[in-house]
């Protein structure tokens, strides 16, 4: 079978990551990379001298591409892809999809009318260690779901044109799609613009999933610590993924609390606790990324849907828009509908 040809948009902290994902895998072939930034393109010429690089990212289509994959700021990611769509070509999104739902569905509805795949980038939907968190739940080992709480702060990178909320959450926000395999019903956050005005920088997002699952997200630009911690709260056993430990990023504590049968004596109240052990599954890692670039191109060469396609994407683009007005609302619950026609709407706090 003839190797899928790509293109990438896009080159500046993440593309050059996808470049060399889709150098590397033998079934594709990178032709062309164009950034408008003249000192990212040759940083590229000088590793990959075989690859075309432009200023204009046009001239893709010139070329007989089969395959985009657009790696530019989120603000743009809506133009590029409809243009790539518009000229038959596949397409492979960053995160978030769009800034907008609206825009979303525009290009879920062009790709399907077209007959193309369109996928929104999830790295962590192809992370071994979210896989096995899923597997775990979807097992029912944890028995049933509490709560699930995941922090993801840092200090920076700061982003010139879009808040924390954004940048950080479309990551968790597809994690807790992907693990609890259902999109919440509710948002709301709060959050602190402390560095630049208007732009937050922190945010406490909280969502209600269907059956009164719960679920906390701290993401922050300004922490002196890196934490990238997901821990699941099941009524049987809960789970720790630490997405920055290098080999243990789970760990099952066998623990739980037992109410006492009713009493009406406070000397009566005894809880039963279990410190049971923890078990740390071994888990073979494999690049996520690279997982996600051959889905990619497998669903391209099968006609086959991406686990992350367009309307995973628009779930976790209108799980932010919601959080986006609760924020900008001072931390009124909004209510989210995931239905035909995707339609949603306010209510009260
Ligand atoms: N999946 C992940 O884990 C992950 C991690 C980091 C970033 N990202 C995503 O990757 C995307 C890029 O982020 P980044 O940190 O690399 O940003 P960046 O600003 O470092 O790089 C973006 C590049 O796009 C170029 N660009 C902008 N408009 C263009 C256009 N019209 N034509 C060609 N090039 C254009 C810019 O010149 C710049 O070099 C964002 O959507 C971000 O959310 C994903």
């Amino acid at each position: 079978m003839s190797r899928i040809k790509v293109g990438i948009i896009g080159c500046g902290y993440w593309g050059p990551n996808l470049i060399r994902n889709f150098v590397e895998i033998p079934t594709s072939d990178v032709l062309a990379v164009a950034d408008l930034r003249e000192e990212r393109l040759s940083h590229i010429k000088t590793c990959y001298p075989q690859v075309m690089v432009t200023e204009d990212y046009r001239d893709l289509f010139t070329l007989g591409l089969d395959a985009a994959v657009v790696a530019t700021p989120p603000a743009t990611h809506f133009s590029l892809a409809r243009d790539c769509l518009r000229r038959g070509l596949h397409v492979l999104v960053e995160k978030p999809l769009t800034l907008n739902s609206r825009r979303a569905e525009e290009l879920i509805e062009l790709a399907e009318a077209q007959g193309l795949i369109l996928m929104a980038g999830h790295t962590f939907e192809y992370n071994s260690a979210v896989r096995a968190l899923k597997r775990i739940i979807d097992s029912g080992e944890l028995g049933q779901i509490y709560y699930v709480d995941a922090v993801r702060v840092n200090l920076g990178l700061f982003q010139p044109d879009l808040n924390v909320l954004w940048d950080l959450a479309p990551h968790d926000i597809s994690i807790l799609l992907y693990i609890l395999g259902h999109a919440p019903i509710a948002a709301s956050a709060q959050g602190l613009a402390c560095v630049f005005d208007g732009i937050h920088d922190i945010v406490y997002l909280n969502l209600v999933f269907p059956g009164d699952v719960l679920a906390h997200l701290h993401v922050s630009w300004l922490d002196p610590c890196k934490v990238r911690r997901i821990t699941v709260v099941g009524s049987k056993k809960m789970v720790v993924y630490d997405d920055v430990e290098p080999l243990e990023k789970i760990k099952i504590y066998d623990k739980g609390v037992e109410a006492p049968p009713y009493t009406n004596t406070f000397g009566e109240f005894q809880c039963s606790y279990r410190y049971g052990d923890v078990v740390i599954p071994n888990i073979r890692f494999v690049e996520p990324l690279r997982l996600e670039c051959q889905h990619f191109l497998e669903c391209v060469a099968n006609y086959t849907k991406p686990q992350s396609c367009g309307r995973v994407g628009l779930k976790v683009v209108k799980v932010l828009e919601m959080a986006e007005r609760s924020l900008q609302n001072g931390g009124g619950q909004e209510t989210i509908f995931f239905e035909d026609g995707y339609v949603h709407e306010r209510v009260a706090a």
